[in-house]
């Protein structure tokens, strides 16, 4: 059996959960990440390591050095910034887009003008520079065009969904005038209002062939009921039983593969994972917007459902050969994953506080924890270091059965000030009662 070395960019709950699967494999001896985590390093074949990954030819040496044969890049920001440009130029294989097909998500003036371009159902907009003129638009659009959106990345934070055309000016003004975003808000969507469930559809892809995974649910307030400030997600679980299966072949056609299809006329080899953030309308599914990676939570409990081998299948979008494999899925079972957010989290978050329980709760055999942010303290306990601190995935023949295991995991895990939400998966419990 061939045994490879390959490399994780990234530190938090993604990337755990990239590597804990990335472990499974008979192909892989060993995997570095970088900068890693406490949990990461905890895993079998893994060591974190610190590695300046902006420095593209230092990378790409030791990368050699290490014989890495594959770099697996987790986060937006160093696919933006082209690191996968940088380190294939040194003959580094990496699985992840390059700069020019990261803009997809980078650059969302861009997305919108592609996705008009090759005809992908998404909702109508236009683009501005000038506040005023963006104003004159929300104030007379033919549509609610009450979404105002920087165009670069904002971490998640840079988009707002305005309740009434006052607040939609209020927002372009703070994007466009008082540069809140800074050059990331320079220029700005305004975009119609959709309703409907919100589903992330991700795929592999080889730059040719997509291969689709089953559809997942975030679930972005941080309160119960879906109240309260947006976060970078509180949990997720899978398969989401809030878009049919015919809607999912129109995802995969009309979404996914024409993406990949739009992007190649583009001249762009898209290669790793395309992730469409999707509304669930009256009307179909309608993307809201790209990102050009894995999704985090939804990445956690994904991996916990996949059956083929990840390193296999990452191996064979970077060759081309996407089209000789059938990725294989778990569908008997459903995954639930309650993220456990430390206090005063979005707004702040609080460090060094000492987490509790996590062993009893990892020595249950359908529950698996991921680390988000936490750090070893004195006496080499375990503590909180960040926001979102874990998050506990149950898997269970039933979605109900799953919520609740992953539900009942997280009361037993505890610091000061813990936060998580107890209705995980609430909108699909909803759906299936009016079915
Ligand atoms: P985005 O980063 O573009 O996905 O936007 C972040 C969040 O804003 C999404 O997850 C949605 O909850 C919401 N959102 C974005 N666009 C729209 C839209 N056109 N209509 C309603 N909600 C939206
Ligand atoms: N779960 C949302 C994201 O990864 O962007």
């Amino acid at each position: 059996m061939t045994e490879n070395n390959v490399l994780v960019i990234g530190s938090g709950g993604r990337e755990h959960a990239l590597c804990w699967k990335l472990a499974d494999s008979p192909f892989v001896k060993q995997i570095y990440c970088a900068p890693g985590s406490v949990g990461i390093s905890q895993i079998k074949k893994v060591e974190s390591v610190e590695l300046n990954i902006k420095d593209y030819p230092a990378l790409a040496k030791w990368c050699k050095e290490h014989t890495i044969d594959l770099v697996i890049v987790g986060p937006e920001d160093p696919l933006a910034d082209g690191i996968v440009d940088g380190l294939t130029a040194h003959g580094i294989a990496c699985f992840g887009p390059t700069k020019d097909g990261a803009q997809i998500e980078a650059d969302k003036d861009y997305a919108k003008k592609f996705m008009t371009k090759y005809q992908l159902p998404t909702a109508r907009y236009q683009s501005f520079t000038d506040a005023a003129a963006a104003k004159e638009f929300i104030n007379n659009a033919p549509y609610p065009a009450l979404v105002v959106k920087a165009a670069g990345l904002a971490a998640g934070k840079g988009v707002v969904v305005a309740t009434s055309k006052e607040e939609a000016c209020q927002a372009v003004d703070e994007m466009l005038t008082d540069s809140k975003f800074g050059a990331a808000g320079e220029t700005i969507v305004v975009e119609e209002v959709l309703e409907g469930d919100e589903v992330s559809v991700l795929a592999f892809t080889d730059g040719e062939t997509v291969s689709m995974m089953p559809p997942a649910q975030d679930h972005k307030r941080i309160g119960d009921g879906d109240t309260g400030p947006n976060t970078g997600g509180m949990g997720a679980y899978c398969p989401c039983p809030l878009i049919t299966p015919d809607q999912l072949a129109d995802v995969k056609d009309q979404v996914l593969q024409r993406a990949v299809d739009g992007l190649k006329a583009e001249g762009i080899k898209y290669v790793g994972v395309l992730y469409a953030g999707l509304m669930v309308t009256k009307s179909g599914p309608m993307v809201l917007e790209f990102n050009c990676r894995f999704g985090d939570p939804e990445t956690q409990v994904l991996m916990t459902l996949l059956e083929s081998d990840l390193y296999t299948i990452m191996k064979a979008c970077v060759d081309g050969t996407l089209k000789q494999h059938q990725v294989q899925w778990n569908t008997k079972l459903s995954a639930v994953g309650v993220v456990i957010a430390s206090k005063g989290y979005p707004e702040t978050s609080t460090k060094g506080c000492v987490i509790s329980g996590l062993s009893q709760v990892q020595s249950n055999p359908g529950i698996v924890v991921f680390h988000s942010g936490v750090s070893r303290g004195a006496n080499g306990s375990l503590v909180t270091w960040g926001g979102r601190v874990l998050l506990v995935c149950a898997r269970a023949n039933s979605l109900r059965a799953a919520a609740a295991a992953a539900t009942a995991a997280a009361s037993a895990i505890d610091f000061p000030g813990a936060q998580y939400r107890k209705d995980i998966a609430h909108r699909a419990f909803s759906n299936m009662q009016g079915q």
